[in-house]
């Protein structure tokens, strides 16, 4: 088992009467990358404004690395979800203003600037003006200023859903990089994203804990055999009907496609083929296939 960084016990926010982060606890562990996914509005900006100190919490505990609500900020690097920064300056000079911020020294500021710069892959641009910087280079500059002071644990606030394609693969590739150095908690509202870096994901909805799980855990105990089908007309009373064979778990319906997860795969074929046979359900595809934890996020997001 590996040793929690971060343990976040019965976290609560509440903003007047609207309740933003509800009864939340989770664990983050050391060296790990964490996924903190959840549709928009669920209060993943609200909690790690509260592990990054810039807002108290209304009730329960944060220990991080076994100590009680204790000051953290210099162990933790944070990236918001909408920075901001000077664009008349150069990378370069960003990051010493930055390090000069955390009361580094010029020339030890000077020093870590080069270095970060190098790791995010901004040497070349580094005297470049930040104004002209694409959204992957700034990302990548916002990650290099959240390092600044080689923190224990780097909180990056939906780093890529603002990007296009290409500036997303740099930031996710940049990303894959830095878990390598330290333990990075990151918020999206894209399962794919998590998907693609995290070894943990925490899921949460409305404020609360949906689900918690490492990535491997989560795909071993919800990747099933699915049947779609496609049909000419309304399947809802038909598939829902097929939640009577024994080997049909969960049967969901989109417009015309009813997708039903099985636990025996040949034999739930055999019965829903004989069903759609003997009621003469005009099916258009037959097909079988594996949930993606998309179903699962779905599910668990809309329940
Ligand atoms: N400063 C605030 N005052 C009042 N309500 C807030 C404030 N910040 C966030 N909220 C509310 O808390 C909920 C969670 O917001 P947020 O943490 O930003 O969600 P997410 O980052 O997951 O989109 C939302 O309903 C939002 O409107
Ligand atoms: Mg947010």
């Amino acid at each position: 088992m590996t040793e929690s960084l971060v343990s976040i016990d019965k976290l609560v926010k509440r903003f007047g009467a609207e309740t933003a982060v509800n009864n939340l606890s989770f664990e983050i562990k050391k060296g790990s990358c964490t996924a903190l996914l959840g549709p928009n509005g669920a209060g993943k900006t609200t909690t790690l404004r509260m592990l990054a100190g810039l807002l108290h919490p209304t009730s329960g505990k944060i220990s991080f690395d076994g100590l009680e609500n204790g000051d953290n900020r210099k162990y933790i690097g944070y990236l918001p979800q909408h920075p901001v920064f000077y664009n008349w300056m150069s990378a370069s000079e960003f990051l010493v203003y930055v390090g000069e911020l955390a009361h580094l020294s010029k020339k030890e500021s000077q020093q870590k600037a080069d270095e970060l710069l190098e790791l995010v892959g901004l040497a070349d641009a580094k005297k470049k003006k930040i104004g002209g910087f694409s959204g992957g280079m700034k990302q990548r500059l916002g990650i290099a200023q959240a390092m600044i002071h080689e923190p224990k644990l780097v909180m990056l606030d939906e780093p890529v859903s603002a990007l296009d394609p290409v500036g997303r693969r740099e930031v996710i590739e940049m990303m894959r990089e830095l878990k390598k150095k330290t333990t990075i908690l990151f918020s999206t509202h894209v399962l794919h994203d998590a998907e693609e870096v995290c070894d943990d994901i925490v899921i949460i909805r409305k404020g609360e804990l949906a689900l918690s799980d490492s990535l491997v855990g989560l795909r071993k105990k919800h990747q099933h055999d699915v049947i779609i089908i496609e049909s000419e007309s309304n399947l809802t009373d038909w598939a829902n009907s097929l939640t009577t064979i024994p080997t049909v778990q969960d049967v969901t319906i989109a417009g015309t496609t009813a997708t039903i997860i099985v636990t025996e795969l040949e034999a739930a074929r055999i019965a829903i083929l004989q069903d759609i046979v003997q009621k003469k359900v005009p099916v258009s595809t037959f097909k079988i296939g594996q949930s993606s934890l998309e179903d699962v996020f779905m599910k668990v997001v809309r329940s």
